[in-house]
């Protein structure tokens, strides 16, 4: 699948990435009457992946940068398989599993990266029909406290120009404008993605260390422009209220479709 790759800095970003709530897994898999196979595309370093290999028998996890994979966590259930973008369809199709073999094809904080009509002809083919389900999630603003978060805001306004432009176009919008031709199975639609929120308990330093995986940080620090200034960093600093290492409760807003294969 054609896509942009290494947008993160793997180390960094498995350290400080948010965790998906494992109910969103157990909503999905009450969706789908069969549990044998399941699909993680985009795997990274795999949460997604292993969530979902609590509810199916086994789950393909593939991603097109062998980075990633090389630090994906290991999992009796989960095979980890690159994709290279030379991949041809029916390669692609076999490696997965066939037509009409998976039960459920998950892509976390993915799928804005792909050509979208390439995917989604590949998941017309191999997703179970009927029954099997696509489900496509990501997630971006925080909110921390009022002062924390006009500062976030600030410092996310300050990376827009150097977001590319599947960030602005589909993430910053809350998948609002993807193209999401499936039928509703209830957790979001076309046009109208469901919202959902992710709890972590974080440190400011976690926090900074999230900020300073984001490609613009570092697209703009080749450029000369350092994002993250000392400025920057003391105001958020002085709105944690606290010791830098003190953990507080931090909501990542997140945004999810799911559907069918149109019959
Ligand atoms: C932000 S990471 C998300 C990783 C993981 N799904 C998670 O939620 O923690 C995006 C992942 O998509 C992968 N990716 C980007 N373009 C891709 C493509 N065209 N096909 C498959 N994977 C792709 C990247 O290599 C990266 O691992």
């Amino acid at each position: 699948m054609v896509g942009t790759v290494g947008l993160y800095e793997p180390d960094t970003y498995m350290e400080a990435r948010p965790t998906y709530p494992l109910e969103w897994y157990s909503k999905l898999a009450a969706l789908t009457p069969h549990h044998n196979l399941a699909w993680d595309v985009g795997t990274g370093n795999g949460q997604a992946a292993i969530g979902v290999s609590e509810h199916y028998k086994q789950v393909i996890a593939t991603d097109v940068n062998m980075a990633q994979l090389e630090r994906a966590t290991p999992h009796p259930r989960v095979r980890y398989l690159p994709t290279p973008q030379t991949m041809n369809d029916n390669e692609l199709v076999s490696l997965i599993g066939g037509e009409n073999s998976v039960d459920l094809i998950t892509v976390a904080t993915a799928v804005h990266w792909f050509d979208l009509s390439h995917f989604y002809s590949i998941v017309s083919r191999v997703l179970r029909k009927p029954g099997g389900v696509l489900a496509v999630w990501s997630y971006f603003d925080m909110a921390v406290s009022p002062e924390f978060d006009s500062l976030f805001k600030k410092f996310h306004d300050s990376l827009l120009p150097f977001w590319p432009k599947e960030v602005t176009d589909y993430v910053h919008e809350g998948y609002k404008t993807l193209s999401f031709p499936f039928e509703s199975v209830g957790l979001g639609s076309e046009g109208n993605p469901l919202p959902l929120e992710i709890h972590k308990q974080l440190s400011l330093n976690g926090i900074l260390k999230l900020f300073r995986s984001f490609s613009p940080v570092n697209v703009a620090k080749s450029q000369g422009l350092d994002l993250l200034s000392p400025e920057v960093v003391k105001g958020f600093e002085n709105a944690w209220d606290g010791p830098l290492t003190s953990v507080r409760d931090v909501t990542y807003k997140a945004f999810m479709l799911a559907g069918k294969v149109r019959s």
